[in-house]
């Protein structure tokens, strides 16, 4: 059976603002390759919590141009089971289970590239877009980097002496801060982000930028999302070249209800390629492939549960399925019939999934 999880070292433990705290892991030589990484991508943190394994995906903060170092940057959720922990108890020296980085939110960086880039950060979205900043401006010079940042006050901005270190170091990176609180200390435009402003900003801020041809990149709480893909739509931005992480699930698109008439109280067997090794597994009408996967000691990868990272993907090789929530898969994936197991449920009885494929 392939190995998911791999024992990491903390090296470092190192507090970023009153909520968040940068986690660094220290890689022994053999397990290099598995933690090679590409910018944006995430690592899988397995904790166990009261008797209960947890797991939880952290975006890797840190830049690839650096393979020594290896981090990810976490922001405390009130009554969370696992990020409060890592804020307040994790030490440095502590041994952490952590799966090899995984996700699409990346984008092929090369130094023939001349591409012009805009990022949106909502707060500790930030994490994945620092990692693919710093990666596009040591490795293209000819490219062109917008950011906008958007966060409550200056008190709750990540990174932020590294961002402004990179904007005064790369003339071509431009650097803008969104407050919701101002303050006099730092240039920044005001209020919470809408698609008029959106709109106005991205033509104000940067003459002959090539706003039709840029790469966009998204990341932030649902309501910050949806106010750009709102403008980036009405500027007829090709949805291509919009590419967006989401670390939770709206409400909203999760509740696809699978209550179908040909779904209600009917268990069904489901056939599982996984690890080069083919399983029927019995599926209950409450349960997800993934959960009836576990229940029936399977193994199959997994990280958030919600739908938001892709990690349980699998590819439907006969029969049909729907999914409660697939915002994680990309349009292409989803045209090749690739799911989400952990949302997916049986809606034939001739269904047959491949982890491996
Ligand atoms: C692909 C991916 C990458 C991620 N990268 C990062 C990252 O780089 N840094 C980071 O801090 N987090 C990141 N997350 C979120 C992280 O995985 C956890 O969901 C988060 O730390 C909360 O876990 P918890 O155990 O503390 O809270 P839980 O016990 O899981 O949840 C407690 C409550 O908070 C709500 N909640 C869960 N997550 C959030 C959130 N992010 N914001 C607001 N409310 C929430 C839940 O709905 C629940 O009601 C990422 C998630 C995904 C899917
Ligand atoms: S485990 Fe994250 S999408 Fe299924």
């Amino acid at each position: 059976m392939a190995k998911q999880f791999y024992d990491l070292k903390v090296s470092k433990v190192l507090r970023r603002t009153k909520d968040a705290v940068s986690v660094y892991f220290e890689v022994p030589s053999d397990f290099k390759d598995a933690f090679a990484y590409k910018a944006g991508q995430y690592l899988t943190i397995k904790l166990d919590k009261q008797g209960v394994a947890e797991r939880r995906a952290y975006s890797i903060s840190t830049s690839p141009i650096n393979s020594a170092e290896l981090g990810v940057t976490v922001k405390e959720v009130q009554g969370g089971k696992v990020s409060p922990w890592i804020n307040n108890v994790l030490k440095e020296g502590t041994i952490l289970e952590v799966m090899p980085p995984l996700g699409n939110f990346t984008f092929d960086i090369n130094s023939s590239n001349e591409n012009s880039y805009v990022f949106y950060a909502g707060g500790s979205g930030i994490t994945p877009i620092i990692s693919l900043v710093k990666t596009i401006l040591h490795t293209e010079n000819k490219s062109k980097v917008l950011l906008y940042y958007a966060n409550t006050d200056l008190q709750s901005i990540i990174f932020r002496d590294e961002l402004e270190s990179l904007a005064k170091e790369y003339s071509n990176f431009k650097l803008v801060h969104i407050l919701n609180t101002p303050d006099s200390s730092l240039e920044s435009e005001m209020g919470r982000i809408d698609p008029e402003k959106c709109r106005k900003y991205l033509q104000k801020d940067w003459d002959n930028f090539d706003i039709q041809n840029s790469e966009y990149f998204l990341c932030g709480p649902s309501g910050f999302m949806s106010q750009v893909e709102i403008a980036l739509d009405e500027l007829q931005i090709d949805k291509k070249k919009i590419h967006k992480e989401s670390f939770t699930v709206e409400e909203n698109n999760s509740t696809k209800s699978t209550d179908s008439s040909s779904n209600a109280n009917v268990t069904r067997k489901v056939k599982v390629h996984i690890y080069g090794e083919e399983h029927e597994i019995l599926v209950k009408p409450d349960e997800t492939i993934l959960m009836a996967g576990i229940r029936q000691s399977l193994d199959p990868p997994f990280s958030c549960q919600i739908g938001a990272c892709a990690t349980c993907q699998a590819k439907v090789i006969k029969g049909n399925v729907e999914m409660e929530a697939d915002d994680a898969l990309m349009e292409e994936d989803k045209i090749d019939g690739y799911i989400l197991t952990c949302t997916a449920h049986p809606i034939t009885d001739d269904v047959e999934i491949d982890y491996d494929y």
